[in-house]
């Protein structure tokens, strides 16, 4: 049986810092599992009909954080699903709360330089174009570590997909 079924726990979600991943391993646990995934930042655009950048631009920050509330509360009420959830979804108090009532949480910890090689040449992340990138991802990650690290999980993805979704695959059984 499941690790996560033998917690009661509904869904598996990924969190972490932005390029850690979550997307593309949650897609294949999700495939290996049978189960349905989900991307929060997907949901919200798909909602919204723009781009998360867009959102940032033109109706700030403090708007797509609502935005990112309501979405993954909702996500995060559903069964047998992985999500992975925006980076910094994890500074909300409501969404910590319903993650840890049910949900088995994994956090994909990937090293600052890695990431910053990751996101060189990405423009989809508008924190990260506010300012010196590499400043940014450590200030983000100080204020956000004390929540990762409380996943259930924790999988260090420095290195490639495969390995780390056979690891994942692995400690859930
Ligand atoms: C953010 C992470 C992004 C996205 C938005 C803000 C953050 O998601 O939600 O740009 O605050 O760390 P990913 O973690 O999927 O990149």
């Amino acid at each position: 049986m499941l690790n996560f079924k033998k917690l009661r726990k509904k869904n598996i979600v990924l969190i972490g810092l932005m390029g850690s991943g979550k997307s593309a391993v949650g897609r294949e646990i999700a495939k290996s599992l049978n189960f349905d995934f989900y991307d929060s930042d997907a949901e919200i655009e798909k909602r919204i009909g723009k781009s998360i950048k867009q959102i940032f631009q033109t109706k700030g920050e403090e708007f797509f954080r609502l935005l990112e509330e309501e979405i993954c509360l909702e996500l995060l009420e559903n069964k047998n699903c992985v999500i992975a959830l925006g980076g910094g979804s994890i500074i909300n108090k409501r969404i910590r709360s319903l993650i840890n009532l049910n949900s088995f949480s994994i956090y994909l910890k990937v090293d600052i330089e890695v990431l910053l090689n990751r996101l060189r040449n990405s423009n989809k992340r508008p924190l990260l174009s506010l300012g010196n990138k590499k400043i940014i991802l450590e200030d983000i990650y100080n204020q956000r570590k004390n929540y990762y690290k409380k996943a259930n999980l924790i999988i260090v993805n420095n290195t490639s997909k495969e390995s780390v979704v056979k690891n994942i695959i692995k400690e859930l059984s």
